[in-house]
């Protein structure tokens, strides 16, 4: 009998705190996302996303991304194209990683690449969506699972979650409710994905 196919391998780049993460990582634990997580990958190197990835015995790595202060570039991007590849990662996927992508890993992965973004793109692109969401006074916001392009949170959409704003809203209550949304909507657009099927050139 043939062995049974491997899930596809994500790999996993954040900055930050992780959550997104771990919701994908429970999404798979409770059967609702057939995939593995193959690494963590971080700019950061005391991010709590890489100590939530050595706690669920997931391969957490460090790359450091200087001289560059906003973007993922030279030394440190052919760093993470090697890291993924001897992972053999089929689906990148950025969950709260704040640098800018560049060519070597966009065209190394080329179709890929996916980014979680707290607002219902195209609007408030950029840092700190929700704050941008509050400050103009939409009534609805929300989260958005899009492509990554070479542009900022410009990508095509692969899915949205919309989120109301409420009157007594604060930055960090939107955001979290926000948040509450995006962990649902990352591993099912994920999943969405995967059953579509990834481009040929993917499965490695
Ligand atoms: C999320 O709000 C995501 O939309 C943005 O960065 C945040 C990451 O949060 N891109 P976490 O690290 O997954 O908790």
């Amino acid at each position: 009998m043939n062995p049974q196919p491997k899930p596809p391998a994500l790999g996993i780049l954040g900055s930050g705190r992780g959550s997104n993460f771990e919701a994908i990582a429970a999404a798979i634990a409770a059967g609702r996302l057939d995939a593995r997580v193959a690494c963590v990958i971080s700019d950061v190197p005391d991010a709590l996303i890489l100590e939530r990835a050595r706690r669920a015995g997931i391969p957490a790595l460090h790359v450091d991304p200087a001289p560059f202060k906003t973007k993922l570039e030279g030394a440190a991007e052919m760093r993470v194209v090697e890291l993924l590849r001897a992972h053999a990662v089929e689906l990148v996927v950025l969950a709260g990683f704040m640098r800018i992508i560049k060519t070597g890993l966009l065209s190394a992965y080329a179709g890929r690449i996916i980014n979680i973004h707290p607002s219902l793109l195209p609007a408030f692109p950029g840092l700190e969506a929700w704050r941008q969401a509050l400050a103009y006074g939409v009534q609805v916001t929300g989260c958005t699972v899009h492509f990554v392009d070479a542009g900022v949170d410009t990508g095509r959409i692969i899915l949205q979650r919309a989120v109301p704003v409420l009157p007594d809203d604060t930055p960090e209550s939107l955001h979290a409710r926000i948040q509450e949304q995006e962990h649902q909507a990352y591993p099912a657009a994920i999943a969405r994905l995967l059953a579509g099927g990834l481009p040929a050139a993917c499965r490695q």
